[in-house]
């Protein structure tokens, strides 16, 4: 069956505003993330502590985090560090929780990390084990988990091996993405069923879909019917992949909180408010939300 409640980790001001050519200001990005709040959703992926010219949409990360303590009480706000240097940013700020990231394949390890997958990996477990003494929520992203631009599809036992290792150092829950939206359901099945027999049940497992073929929320699907109960999404559908011609970015909260609500899932999302925050977004980025229920909800 379907679970009763899907938890949306609202990627948009992360991996929404890393994607987009224009960059925000703090200002604009706090507003949003505010607002995004007041829309209902509880866990908001702030931004990341990474090299400043690896991603300059979020060089601003000390500036941002301090305009976020007025938020509701218990709003998660996870963040992204991928090293020891981007820990201690996170912590002397006062972060509750964050998010490693790795790769299933080794030509965006090297892409996205300048390292090999291994390399990465051994990069990450201080971080985790380091967070975890801080008493700290972790979560590991594995990237490519369906399909690699450079490498074609990728072998699901090479995904299983890597989403072991980030749960052995100590992730506590693993979001499967498929970065340049190539997954269909059944593939989506597959992994999730090889995960289970090596001992990574769906509870533990989150989904990270992008909409590049418009297959993201049949994947959904698939993934919810599997047990997952934990779902990436970001507001309006910001962002997009620098890998991917045409990728149209994550899985747009509103189209993912107008199936859920429509198969009778709770979210805790008013979608109207939702839907409001995204087309101010829009405007502020100067081109049309590509969200379908954004442009039906607040079309002329
Ligand atoms: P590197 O060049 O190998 O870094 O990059 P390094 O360790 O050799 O250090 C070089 C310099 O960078 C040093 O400075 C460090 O201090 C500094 P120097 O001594 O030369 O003056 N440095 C830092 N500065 C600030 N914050 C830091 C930091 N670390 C080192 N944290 C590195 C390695 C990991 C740093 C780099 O590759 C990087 O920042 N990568 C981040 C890429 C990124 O953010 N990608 C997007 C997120 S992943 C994603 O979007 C996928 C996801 O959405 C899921 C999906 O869709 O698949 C999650
Ligand atoms: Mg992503």
């Amino acid at each position: 069956g379907l679970p009763p409640r899907v938890r949306i980790h609202e990627v948009g001001p992360r991996d929404g505003l890393q994607n987009e050519k224009a960059v925000v200001p703090v200002e604009v990005k706090s507003e949003f993330i505010h607002r995004l709040a007041e829309a209902g959703l509880g866990t908001i992926e702030a931004t990341s502590f990474v090299h400043p010219k690896w991603v300059p949409q979020l060089a601003d990360a000390e500036r941002l985090y301090p305009l976020l303590g007025d938020l509701p009480r218990g709003t998660r706000l996870p963040v992204l560090v991928p090293n020891a240097r981007g820990l201690d940013r996170a912590l002397e700020l006062g972060a509750r929780e964050v998010a490693v990231f790795a790769s299933a394949t080794e030509s965006f390890a090297r892409a996205n990390l300048n390292r090999t997958v291994d390399e990465a990996l051994a990069m990450f477990e201080p971080v985790v084990a380091r967070a975890r003494e801080e008493k700290l929520t972790v979560r590991g992203y594995l990237s490519m988990c369906f399909g690699d631009p450079w490498e074609g599809p990728v072998p699901v036992a090479q995904v299983v091996r890597v989403c072991r290792a980030l749960s052995d150092m100590g992730c506590d829950e693993l979001s499967l993405g498929d970065t340049i939206g190539v997954a269909t359901p059944g593939h989506v099945t597959a992994l999730l069923s090889a995960l289970h027999e090596a001992g990574l049940p769906a509870p533990r497992l989150a989904v990270h879909f992008h909409d590049t073929y418009g297959q993201a929320l049949s994947n959904t699907l698939a993934a919810l019917q599997h047990g997952v109960a934990t779902v990436d999404a970001s507001a309006g559908g910001l962002g997009g992949c620098p890998y991917a011609k045409s990728a149209t970015g994550n899985l747009a909260t509103e189209d993912l909180v107008w199936m859920l609500h429509g198969l009778g899932i709770e979210t805790g999302v008013d979608l109207g408010r939702l839907c409001a925050t995204s087309a101010w977004m829009a405007g502020q980025l100067g081109r049309p939300s590509p969200s379908r229920t954004v442009r039906a909800l607040t079309g002329p």
